[in-house]
């Protein structure tokens, strides 16, 4: 029904909402999300059209978009400060009502946006131009249409002093005890965040080896994921340097099959378990650089996050020594 094919639409406002608010390599995802979900849901777009004879009146009279079935029509098109063209669309009468008022005509989204790569002078598609627009450039469009990320991959390791839990990351890591059923430290600190709705997935996971890890959502915190990892208690065995490098590889092959591109790691197993910071930091280093080496078409930022200035300054120094 032509109500529904534009009301589930919302999905797509929403998200650039939050572009809107957030910025941020998420929330464009988010957005090209959006927009292939609503593609499968065989959505439709708001065209704003003139009729040949009006077209004189308009803007800037563009030329039919030929692939997308309005041959002979002119498409309204907008101009963005820096100069570029742009065909416009709707996600609703609504939206559409805001502007000058025009002829509409609804249009397959994907007609639409497949249309995009025919376009000659227009950079992309300008959506909802006269509410919280988003420029949708045929780049992006492609991308989109394509099911690819919005951001370029890229692999980094970088070091932030804070709370994992503020954090606005893909993923984070929890340093958890084998019963995954919550504790204190990071532990506490992220079940606290998360809500309760972890605790009850949790369950469902029926505890988790030391070394292994295990995944589930993120829940109230921004990161959409959390992957729990079990660190070893230190008692100064050789198996504890290789049941702490494993807590990293398999929380970094874990993200991977789930298709996460940032993560975020706490320094497992050096607080209640006891792990001397500077051997664990080594570690944890070694193992990050050597994941990035073996998947470098894959594109990782991994972020060791550090509650205090004191772990810091150790991963610091490890980095520099093994420099
Ligand atoms: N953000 C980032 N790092 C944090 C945070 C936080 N909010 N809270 C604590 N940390 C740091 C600690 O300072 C330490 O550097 O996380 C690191 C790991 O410390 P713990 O949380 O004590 O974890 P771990 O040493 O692996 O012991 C795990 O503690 O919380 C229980 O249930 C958990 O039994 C398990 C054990």
């Amino acid at each position: 029904m032509a109500e529904d094919r534009l009301s589930g639409n919302r999905i797509i406002e929403e998200a650039i909402a939050a572009l809107h608010e957030q910025g941020g390599v998420q929330a464009l995802d988010a957005v090209a999300e959006a927009f292939r979900k609503r593609i499968s849901d065989n959505a439709e777009l708001v065209i704003p059209v003139m009729q040949p004879e009006t077209a004189v009146k308009s803007m800037r009279p563009g030329k039919g978009a030929g692939t997308n079935g309005l041959s002979d029509l002119r498409l309204l098109q907008m101009q963005s400060d820096d100069g570029k063209r742009w065909n416009v669309a709707f996600t609703s009468l609504e939206e559409a009502s805001k502007g000058e008022k025009t002829t509409t005509v609804t249009i397959p989204m994907e007609n639409v946006l497949r249309g995009a790569k025919d376009f000659k002078q227009e950079a992309g598609i300008a959506i909802n131009p006269f509410g919280k627009a988003f420029l949708f450039s045929k780049e992006l469009i492609e991308k989109t249409l394509a099911g690819e990320r919005t951001a370029p991959l890229e692999n980094k390791i970088l070091f932030d002093i804070g709370d994992i839990t503020k954090m606005d990351i893909e993923c984070i890591v929890n340093a958890a005890n084998s019963s995954l059923l919550g504790g204190g430290g990071v532990d506490g600190a992220i079940h606290r965040a998360a809500g309760k709705e972890l605790l009850e997935e949790c369950r469902e996971l029926h505890g988790c080896k030391t070394g292994q890890a295990k995944i589930t959502k993120g829940y109230n915190l921004k990161a959409k994921h959390i992957i729990h990892t079990v660190g070893p208690v230190y008692h100064g065995k050789e198996s504890d340097a290789q049941l702490l490098a494993a807590c990293y590889q398999n929380s970094l092959e874990l993200a991977r099959q789930n298709n996460i591109h940032s993560i975020a790691f706490p320094a497992i197993s050096t607080g209640i378990y006891g792990y001397p910071k500077e051997e664990a930091a080594t570690i944890a280093l070694a193992v990050a650089a050597g994941w990035i080496a073996t998947h470098k078409d894959y594109g990782m930022v991994i972020v060791f996050s550090c509650f205090d200035r004191e772990t810091y300054d150790i991963y610091q120094k490890v980095l520099k020594e093994n420099a």
